[in-house]
């Protein structure tokens, strides 16, 4: 194991986060509601979105209380565009186990803020040292490319023993007071100066320390092997409507992807599967309508974790039979105008937008 004796990053780090007073609109609070939901938030989402985000969600949900208290579509509302929706209903999910299981006060100790729905490793450090104030180490993306540059660490960041060893020198480098900011000071380091590309090496208060600046390495490190790429799958979604111009849509199930979220009546397409066949079955077993296809209105692409998802949206007619809630968790009859009302996902709520300026085609190109 690589001796660490001469690495003390901590007083240079809190002089300089002393020095830049970052404002974020948690900073300042020790209140664990508010600590926790920025650490939720900033988990998948870059700051300034977050930051756009979270004025909003408080205000609508003050306490743990409040939010325990509402019904999980105005959550999963207030999140659209947030993306990684089962953050989302965690976040609802350990609010009623905190109003229900703990008086309604958050654990104090990363230990058992850890049983947490949604909570991990990471995310009880931070509320732990930033709300509590417990010696604990916090290591998220930032810290470890910081880490990883310190201590000029040859080894791949995305293998869980490296992660370990990670771990071990966060832990390592924590001062004895101050924990709470000391974890801030190096993530709004990894965000701010040591960022992946083109470090800022010369306003870093770590430079004199750092192993990779030294061995000129800094743009080898973090080594990490590329990730997979996204798996394309197509998606597809019937646009119906009744008599008085309504649309149908319809919620997916809680437990899916993009759970408890609304979309337009459809799914994925089978390997092989001809879009028009995959929309048939899927509103015939989903929704128990027959239906027929027409034209494509309009298209959109959506990320997930690990798929690449492109959603066509067909026009559609109702051959035979009314909708029925089978494989989706509810549906809807809706007009244009009460369409903003519902959470969509991305590419969803992408193609709904797009429904008011569609004009059919009349004659085939
Ligand atoms: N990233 C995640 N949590 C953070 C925090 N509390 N401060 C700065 N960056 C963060
Ligand atoms: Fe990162 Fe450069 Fe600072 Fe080292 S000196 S921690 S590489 S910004």
């Amino acid at each position: 194991m690589t001796t660490l004796i001469e690495l003390n990053p901590a007083g240079a780090l809190l002089q300089w986060f002393d020095h830049l007073q970052v404002q974020l609109p948690w900073r300042g609070s020790r209140d664990p509601y508010r600590i926790w939901l920025s650490e939720i938030m900033l988990q998948q989402t870059r700051l300034a979105v977050v930051e756009s985000y979270y004025a909003r969600f408080l205000e609508r949900f003050p306490t743990i209380e409040a939010l325990a208290a509402a019904p999980l579509d105005d959550v999963l509302k207030c999140w659209e565009g947030l993306g990684y929706y089962t953050r989302a209903r965690n976040l609802q999910r350990c609010a009623h186990a905190i109003v229900n299981e703990h008086h309604g006060q958050f654990p104090t100790t990363a230990e058992a803020l850890q049983n947490l729905p949604g909570v991990g490793r990471y995310t009880a450090a931070a509320i732990a040292s930033i709300a509590f104030n417990q010696r604990i180490a916090v290591l998220d993306g930032n810290v470890m490319r910081v880490l990883a540059r310190l201590t000029d660490l040859a080894e791949d960041i995305t293998e869980p023993r490296a992660q370990e060893r990670l771990w071990q020198i966060a832990e390592s480098l924590l001062p004895t007071t101050r924990p709470g900011d000391y974890n801030q000071a190096v993530m709004d380091l990894g965000r701010l100066i040591c960022v992946p590309r083109r470090p800022n090496c010369e306003a870093c208060p770590l430079q004199q320390q750092c192993r990779a600046f030294a061995h000129h390495t800094t743009h080898q490190r973090p080594v990490k092997k590329p990730k997979a790429e996204r798996k394309p799958m197509n998606a597809v979604a019937a646009v119906i409507r009744d008599e008085q111009n309504r649309v149908l849509i319809a919620q997916r199930p809680t437990d899916g992807l993009l759970g408890g979220l609304w979309a337009l009546p459809g799914g994925f397409c089978e390997p092989e599967e001809a879009m028009e066949d995959a929309l048939q079955r899927l509103l015939r077993t989903n929704l128990k309508l027959e239906i027929s296809v027409s034209q494509q209105m309009a298209a959109a692409t959506q990320d997930l974790t690990h798929l690449r998802i492109t959603l066509r949206a067909f026009a559609c007619q109702i051959i035979a039979g009314t909708p029925e809630a089978r494989g989706v968790a509810a549906f809807a009859w809706v007009s244009e105008t009460e369409l903003d009302q519902y959470s969509f996902g991305k590419a969803d709520r992408e193609v709904v937008n797009a429904l008011s300026q569609w004009q059919p085609r009349l004659f085939a190109e």
